[in-house]
């Protein structure tokens, strides 16, 4: 490579900050503008990580040269930044969800695909470090055949205060959190054939489900996908995930505090996983911004290698229907087959 790769990042809000803050670590990009429709936002992220200042992405895109841009706004203008960008030449790399719509997300796709340009979506939980390590315990056999899994996200931390605009979506932790829980489920299984969901709002100032579980039945194995916001226990391990994974030959779990535990073949094995560091990060995020720098690793190593990235945008159209299904389950009281909204 002779000159790092130009990007600029459209939405300066909450989860922006780890973007940015991650970019930086990363030798091969050069951030050269920011844009926010609220200027002091967009100043201020100028301010600590510099390039410049628009609060007009279609501007941004006729001003500026760039190899990509990094979508981190809401869902609904999504379609919009990822269509501007295709029309530009620019790749993508954009926040989850998607889309609220599968006909939004297949758009997106189409435009990139015509183009040429890759496309990912920045679904980073299968990026934390325990999952990784998860992963290659799975694919080396440790526990035989899975046939079981429980990926679970419990908390009572108070999402509402960072992120206002959950209280008033209708569609509320399924879309915003189960979805990242769906994507371990299928790095771990594979894809599901169908699933049927439960889901419950507990918080009455909220409009959306804040309590949601869903049963997903892959081909060898069944997936408890549960997540709720009002889980009030004693231990406070938000944003962790936890994980169970049981097969023919053992079973892992990956529990409270990142322990992992691994049974194989009636060996046990203990292990507090410590999670790498980053001189920006802080508990009790840790984990996440450290996926965050992972998952926009693996975007520049794709982009160097021109390799397809793991959550490439056509690979979550399968990612967003199963997410959509368990809505359209949820909403019928009936099984989901997966694929019926693709
Ligand atoms: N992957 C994760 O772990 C994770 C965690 C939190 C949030 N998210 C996702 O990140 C996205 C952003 O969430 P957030 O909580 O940071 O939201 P936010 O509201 O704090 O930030 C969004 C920003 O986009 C700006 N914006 C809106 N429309 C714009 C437009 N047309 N042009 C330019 N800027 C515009 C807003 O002014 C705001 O500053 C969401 O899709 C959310 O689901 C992901």
């Amino acid at each position: 490579m002779t000159r790092p790769y130009r990007f600029a990042l459209i939405g300066c809000g909450f989860f922006a900050q780890n973007h940015l803050h991650a970019w930086s670590e990363i030798p091969e990009v050069e951030l050269v503008a920011v844009c926010d429709i609220d200027p002091q936002r967009a100043s201020a992220a100028s301010a600590s990580f510099g390039g410049r200042v628009y609060t007009n992405a279609a501007e941004l895109f006729r001003n500026e040269s760039l190899d990509f841009v990094d979508i981190a706004t809401t869902a609904p203008t999504h379609r919009m930044m990822v269509e501007l960008a295709a029309e530009h030449g620019v790749a993508a790399i954009c926040q989850k969800p998607l889309a609220w719509e599968m006909d939004d997300a297949k758009a997106m796709v189409s435009a990139c695909a015509a183009k040429g340009l890759p496309f990912m979506v920045h679904e980073n939980f299968r990026f934390q470090y325990p999952m990784r390590r998860i992963k290659e315990l799975l694919d080396s056999g440790a526990i035989g055949q899975p046939f079981f899994g429980r990926v679970s996200f419990r908390t009572a931390h108070d999402v509402y205060s960072a992120q206002p605009w959950l209280v008033d979506n209708e569609r509320m932790i399924i879309i915003d959190v189960a979805v990242h829980l769906f994507d371990l489920a299928r790095c771990f299984f594979g894809e599901p054939q169908t699933l049927f969901t439960d889901a419950l709002r507990v918080n009455p100032i909220i409009a959306g489900e804040d309590v949601a579980t869903v049963l997903m039945h892959m081909d060898k194995a069944t997936c408890i996908v549960d997540a709720s916001y009002e889980t009030r226990s004693d231990h406070n391990t938000y944003p962790q995930t936890f994980v169970t994974l049981e097969g023919t030959e053992g079973t892992i779990t990956l529990g409270p505090d990142y322990h992992l535990q691994v049974v194989s073949r009636g060996i046990v094995t203990d292990e507090d996983l410590v999670i790498p560091e980053h001189p920006w990060a802080s508990l009790p995020w840790n984990g996440i911004q450290d996926s965050v720098y992972n998952i926009q690793r693996h975007w520049v190593d794709c982009l160097a290698a021109g390799t397809t990235p793991e959550t490439s945008g056509l690979d979550t159209l399968t990612l967003l229907d199963i997410t959509l299904g368990a809505y359209e389950s949820f909403t019928t009281g009936s099984r989901y087959t997966v694929g019926s909204l693709s």
